[in-house]
């Protein structure tokens, strides 16, 4: 132990501390100054960054003893508070810095160690402060948030004002479009937004810790569970296995009607087998965080070790025995069946291409590994916080895994660090559930990012072939497909992904004729979850390679050449409904200089290249539905009350800005009441509160939830409207006895695509965009460098600018790390943010350019489609065509890392 006296935020504070401990734990957990967060927990995020003695350093590798008497250090709570907000914090809310906001304090802190030293950086050395002190953020795309810190150092040297970049808001003006800032933002920057670890902090003292028994196998039979010495360790208080859960251990996978299995094959507690690495065996319960450590360390497993399958093509085997016996490792099939027989056309259509594909196991990164917690409140309902961004669902998957009927379930989302979609799976909501039914205690669980990395869900691989036919004249005439997605053990929504393989082949295109066969199948490694694009950047991959190669064959420009065959009046989608609108030729037409230019600048590079570098041009189409298939519905409400309005729906927020969708659709509808943006109160995601909204997945929020608040809005403003047009006020609605809340439903009108044939209309609505790529490529080492990427995109009306740019640029590059680097494949390896992939800021370009169009979308009520999965859907796939026009290496198993551009430049 050490007692020292030092100056914290200015101020001195004495304390005492094992000489162990990590600065980032004393700073949290003793002092109290939750604003640093700890995301990794290893070096590798900069999310603890804090300023000691001048000097930035990541608080979760500094060890106290480290730390001397009077040594002087500065955490995000010492650079600003809400009243007095540094530069640095006002402009990372106006340029859209904090997304989830997880990484945001770590990354101001880290700036502000920048700018004291220097004020007039330029881009890149800021892009080199962040890249040497690893900064890493996972939702923004780095671009905002060096826009940010150019624009606090013009404050800080005087240059300009804050009301030069912080308009203010007219009186009685419409925030629809603006970049009215989100109303979580000054919390974000000012480290006081409390996620799940935070607020694990302030749980009553009676919390029991729990933490996990895992496999460090992925397939074997259970024989048996030693819990006895364990139950020994002081400070455990339970330790829980299959026999200690009430219910019946299993979570509902929400099966399709055709799925071969019953979607209840994943145990909360695995019981009989082991499925996949990492899975849960036991819990140990304990009074501390240590003591549960230690608990753990004495559960004893006994294991019959089975074969591995750790890929699509291995469980398919015919050899292969059965993971979940009983149930074919095949266990879905669909099948597109759209226009005329495909064979014929293929046999005698003068252009004809055919390849292979893989889209590796992407993992989705968030830089907040996940937590929860969960108590039984006084009505005895079981309560359970999580980074859940499906909270209806979720209830509804485990109640009766945990031992409780639906009804008793509920589920609140904390603030959190991001999701890109892993988290429309349940992850510990079930073992939260066991612990406490089991001992009646309130239960934290938080994961280390190892954990969070194997033990939830991934992208599904998949492995594709793919053929195209064309005419004379370059005109597209059949697409056939074949795709098998690779689910991992667990069936939970492997069944629509495989649909979507259905539903995006080639998508944006008017191929009249199609054929494929699509199946999702059982394999050992990391289990399936949704990710950001969910199908289209698996699908979509193949499809814009496929296309770039037919256009080599027919003789076209690979820009023109889509061009040709881009969605025009009359076109269908790989579905067969009509496109929702007919955007693509405008935003081709609007992208067309830029790719011009580009390729002006790859040709100029070349003739002036040094010795093997090689300069190319990728395009692809990306597109991505809106909703979950067919009638897809939300629910909201809206209340007046004595300050405005409160508004209530559970729009998950994974950090891509709920809080700002809600409030807009609802400003925007209550424009009669000349209500400012601030009268309004939003309430989210707590089921106790906040009626069934659905998930946040499919891009379907900004349509589905926000088409149901702004009809909770106008049911609302009936009642309040009087009959001379005027609008009844609070007091007045109490007076007159009138109900004060109104509910919102709106329905999407859709039909599904039944796997037999995937025809049908699933959509509310569908996000377009034209991405062009260009790339420097070293063809002694292999390595690609992505120089300047462009999105062309329609979303309909764009609710929020800020937060749609912010999509974009965070989607783009996702999209350079599904190319390049990222990866969940190597148990001993792919562990790590960095073993994984992570894009840094100096993986990705500076120079990432937007642009619009904004075609009204019929069933959006404010003319809006979603913004958050078609920026992912396909611009890996720009930058492996880029790769080609560069050097003529083909990628086709992804990600493109040197090696394999270095194998494909050999072929
Ligand atoms: S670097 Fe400390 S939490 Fe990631
Ligand atoms: S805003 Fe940076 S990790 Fe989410």
């Amino acid at each position: 132990m050490l007692k020292r006296t030092i100056l914290m935020n200015g101020s001195k504070v004495t304390f005492v501390a094992d000489a162990a401990e990590k600065l980032s734990d004393v700073i949290r957990k003793q002092l109290g100054l939750t604003g640093t967060k700890v995301g990794c927990g290893s070096g590798e995020c900069g999310s603890c960054t804090v300023i000691l003695n001048g000097k930035v350093v990541r608080s979760c590798i500094t060890k106290m003893k480290k730390i001397k008497d009077n040594d002087e250090i500065i955490t995000i709570e010492g650079v600003g508070s809400k009243d007095e907000l540094h530069p640095l914090q006002v402009a990372w809310m106006v340029y859209g810095g904090a997304q989830c906001g997880f990484c945001s304090p770590g990354f101001i802190v880290s700036a502000k160690n920048l700018l004291d030293k220097n004020d007039n950086p330029t881009r890149e050395e800021v892009r080199d402060w962040f890249q040497k002190n690893k900064n890493v953020c996972r939702c923004t795309g780095y671009k905002p948030l060096v826009d940010a810190v150019m624009a606090a150092a013009q404050l800080l040297r005087g240059e300009i004002e804050v009301k030069d970049i912080w308009k203010s808001l007219p009186e009685g003006a419409s925030i629809v479009g603006s970049d009215y800032v989100r109303p979580s933002a000054l919390a974000k920057v000012t480290g006081t937004w409390d996620f799940g670890a935070d607020l694990g902090l302030k749980l009553p003292e009676n919390t029991l810790h729990a933490k996990l028994v895992q496999a460090e196998v992925s397939h074997a039979n259970i024989i048996s569970i030693d819990t006895e010495e364990a139950k020994k360790v002081p400070g455990v208080v339970a330790v829980l296995t299959y026999k200690d859960v009430k219910g019946t251990n299993r979570i509902n996978g929400l099966a399709f009607p055709t799925n071969k299995g019953d979607g209840l094959e994943r145990p909360i507690l695995n019981d009989k087998k082991i499925f996949q690495y990492g899975d849960a065996i036991a819990i140990v319960l304990a009074e501390n965080e240590k003591a549960a450590h230690a608990g753990v360390e004495k559960v004893k497993v006994e294991l019959e070790v089975l074969p591995a399958y750790m890929n699509a093509p291995d469980a398919m085997a015919d050899d292969a025995i059965e993971i979940h016996p009983g149930t074919p490792n095949v266990y879905f099939n669909n099948h597109i069946s759209k226009g005329e027989e495909t064979s014929p056309i293929m046999q005698s259509a003068p252009y004809v291409v055919e390849d292979s594909f893989y889209t590796q196991r992407q993992p989705h990164l968030p830089i907040e590994p996940d937590v929860g917690f969960a108590y039984v409140d006084d009505d005895g309902k079981l309560i359970i916080h999580s980074k859940s961004i499906a909270i209806h669902f979720h209830a509804l998957m485990i109640a009766e895994g945990v031992g409780m009927k639906a009804e008793d379930v509920y589920i609140v989302q904390n603030n959190t660090g991001a999701t890109f979609g892993y988290k429309f799976s349940p992850t510990m909501e079930g073992l939260l559930g066991v612990a406490t039914m089991a001992t009646g205690r309130p239960v934290y669980l938080e994961f280390n990012m190892k954990q969070q990395i194997t033990y939830t869900g991934k992208r599904s691989p998949f492995w594709t072939t793919m053929k195209l036919a064309a005419n004379e004249d370059g005109k597209i005439l059949a697409l056939e497909s074949d795709w098998s997605v690779d689910h991992g053990p667990y069936s939970e929504f492997g069944d629509l992904l495989t649909q979507r393989g259905m539903q995006f082949g080639c998508a944006g295109y008017g191929i009249p004729n199609i054929r494929g066969n699509g199946r999702t199948v059982c394999t050992n490694h990391g289990w399936g979850s949704a990710f950001r694009g969910y199908g289209a950047p698996e699908i979509m991959f193949p499809s814009e390679v496929l296309i770039d190669e037919l256009a080599e064959k027919v003789g076209m420009d690979p820009f023109e050449f889509r061009y040709k065959n881009i969605y025009r009046e009359g076109d269908t989608t790989p579905s067969g409904c009509k496109p929702d609108v007919y955007c693509l030729e405008e935003l081709f037409d609007k992208s067309r200089p830029a790719y011009e230019a580009a390729k002006k600048r790859a040709a100029q590079k070349n003739a002036n290249a040094l010795p093997g570098k090689k300069y190319g041009v990728g395009v692809s189409v990306n597109i991505y539905g809106c909703g979950l298939d067919g009638p897809d519905s939300s629910e909201a409400w809206a209340e007046i009350t004595p300050k405005g309005v409160s508004v209530g729906n559970s729009w998950e927020d994974h950090g891509q800005g709920a809080d700002i969708g809600t409030l807009t659709f609802a400003h925007e509808t209550l424009k009669p009441l000349n209500l400012k943006p601030e009268q309004i109160d939003l309430v989210l995601n707590d089921m106790t509160k906040t009626p069934n909204s659905g998930p946040a997945g499919g891009s379907r929020s900004n349509v589905v939830t926000g088409n149901a608040t702004v009809v909770a809005c106008q049911n609302l403003l009936e009642s309040l409207k009087k009959e001379d047009g005027t609008y009844r006020t609070y007091e007045e609605m109490v007076a007159e006895g009138r109900e004060l809340k109104y509910m919102g439903k709106w329905t999407a009108p859709c039909t599904d695509t039944p796997p037999e044939h995937g025809q049908g209309d699933p959509f509310a609505a569908y996000m377009y965009g034209v991405c062009v790529a260009e790339v420097e490529v070293d063809t002694a080492s292999g390595k690609t460098n992505v120089e300047k990427m462009l999105l062309a995109s329609d979303v309909g009306t764009i609710i929020n600018r800020l937060v749609v740019d912010g999509q974009m640029y965070g989607g783009l590059v996702q999209g350079i790390g599904l190319a390049l680097t990222e990866d969940f494949d190597d148990l001993r390896k792919h562990t790590t943010l960095t073993g994984c992939g992570i894009p840094t800021i100096k993986d990705v370009p500076d120079s990432l350019e937007l642009m619009y169009t904004e075609y009204q979308r019929p069933n959006s009520l404010l003319g809006a489609s979603g913004a958050g999965e078609m920026p992912l859907a396909a611009p890996h796939a720009a930058i492996i065509n880029a790769i080609y026009n560069a050097c003529g290496a083909r990628v086709t198993h992804l990600p493109a890392r040197p090696e394999k551009v270095l194998a494909a430049l050999a072929d």
